[in-house]
């Protein structure tokens, strides 16, 4: 039976792979996007981020997520978004990593950058008030249907976050209550599922969540998206109408401890004044690849340019 026999490796070759090989490979998603209401003179604003760590022994150690801040660090983000899920409480043979621990590995993050985050489903299975506590004590900031008013350099920006919605904690009247109708919102929410329901003023939504499917097959997609979205919004930059949605692959795991044909990523999204809408839209793939790789293998080039103009001081509302 050659064909069988044929099959049977082929299937061992790929499943080692998908446990082996591929959550370890660290991308990075880069996208431009126009923003609302930002002068000409505005020249960007890097957004890094970063969902679903899940951090559990052996597969998310302290160490590897300290290798993930190091990466985003890399970029020269002005602002950091981490999109929930910090905890593991259902990966396969994982002993989940304490939330103190997580956070200080992550850390790094706020000492550098003004960092802020949501929680997702697996920290409210955990608990939530600890989660939020220890990031807390570390510099990030949990946004738990609430929002604030940033500014950077000439930019304002104003950005909202919902608690889970898949635990039905989110309140997104509460979230933007005291914004301006007419203020462009982002929004953090570990799940994409708010985003039909958010108002006009949200013009991008930033999600994890679906792990972009985790496990892709050839022709078919992702397996399981977690989302009632369409499956094809369960991963990237979408836009819906003059709104858009970005939906993490995530760096970590659940459930089964493997990836194929959807790897770990770190998103880099570019906030670019409208007056580039013409130039704004996905930066060209092997252009992205290119970046990435120098990024993630640490060229001292890449790293030594220089941050945007903006300059990164967050203000309270
Ligand atoms: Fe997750």
């Amino acid at each position: 039976m050659p064909l069988l026999e044929a099959l049977f490796g082929l299937a061992a070759l790929g499943g080692g792979y998908a446990l082996a090989v591929e959550p370890r490979r660290l991308l990075l998603q880069r996208h431009r996007i126009p923003w609302p209401a930002w002068r000409t003179e505005t020249r960007s604003l890097r957004v890094a981020v970063i969902s679903d760590i899940h951090a559990a022994w052996p597969h998310m150690t302290e160490r590897r997520i300290r290798s993930v801040v190091a990466r985003v660090l890399r970029t020269r983000p002005q602002l950091v978004l981490l999109a929930g899920d910090f905890v593991s409480t259902e990966t396969l043979g994982a002993i989940p990593l304490p939330p103190e621990r997580t956070a200080r590995a992550l850390a790094a993050l706020a000492r550098h950058v003004p960092t802020f985050a949501v929680l997702g489903n697996h920290d409210w299975d955990f608990d939530p008030e600890r989660v939020a506590r220890a990031l807390e004590d570390r510099g990030i900031a949990v946004l738990r249907n609430a929002h604030r008013g940033l500014r950077f350099g000439g930019a304002d920006l104003v950005l909202a976050g919902v608690d889970d919605a898949v635990s039905r904690k989110d309140d997104l009247d509460l979230a933007l209550l005291g914004t301006l109708p007419e203020e462009p919102v982002l929004l953090l929410s570990h799940t994409p599922d708010i985003h039909p329901r958010a108002p006009g003023q949200v013009r991008l939504v930033v999600a994890g969540h679906t792990h972009g499917g985790q496990i892709c097959l050839p022709w078919v997609g992702p397996l399981v998206t977690m989302s009632a979205l369409p499956r094809r919004q369960a991963h990237g930059l979408h836009r819906v109408g003059d709104r858009y949605l970005f939906v993490s692959a995530g760096v970590g795991t659940t459930g089964i401890p493997a990836r194929f044909a959807r790897p770990p990523e770190i998103g880099m999204l570019e906030l670019v004044p409208v007056e580039e809408r013409a130039h704004a839209a996905r930066a060209p793939a092997d252009a992205g690849r290119r970046e990435e790789e120098r990024a993630l293998a640490g060229d001292p080039a890449f790293a030594a340019c220089p941050a945007d103009s903006l300059l990164a001081s967050p203000e309270s509302r």
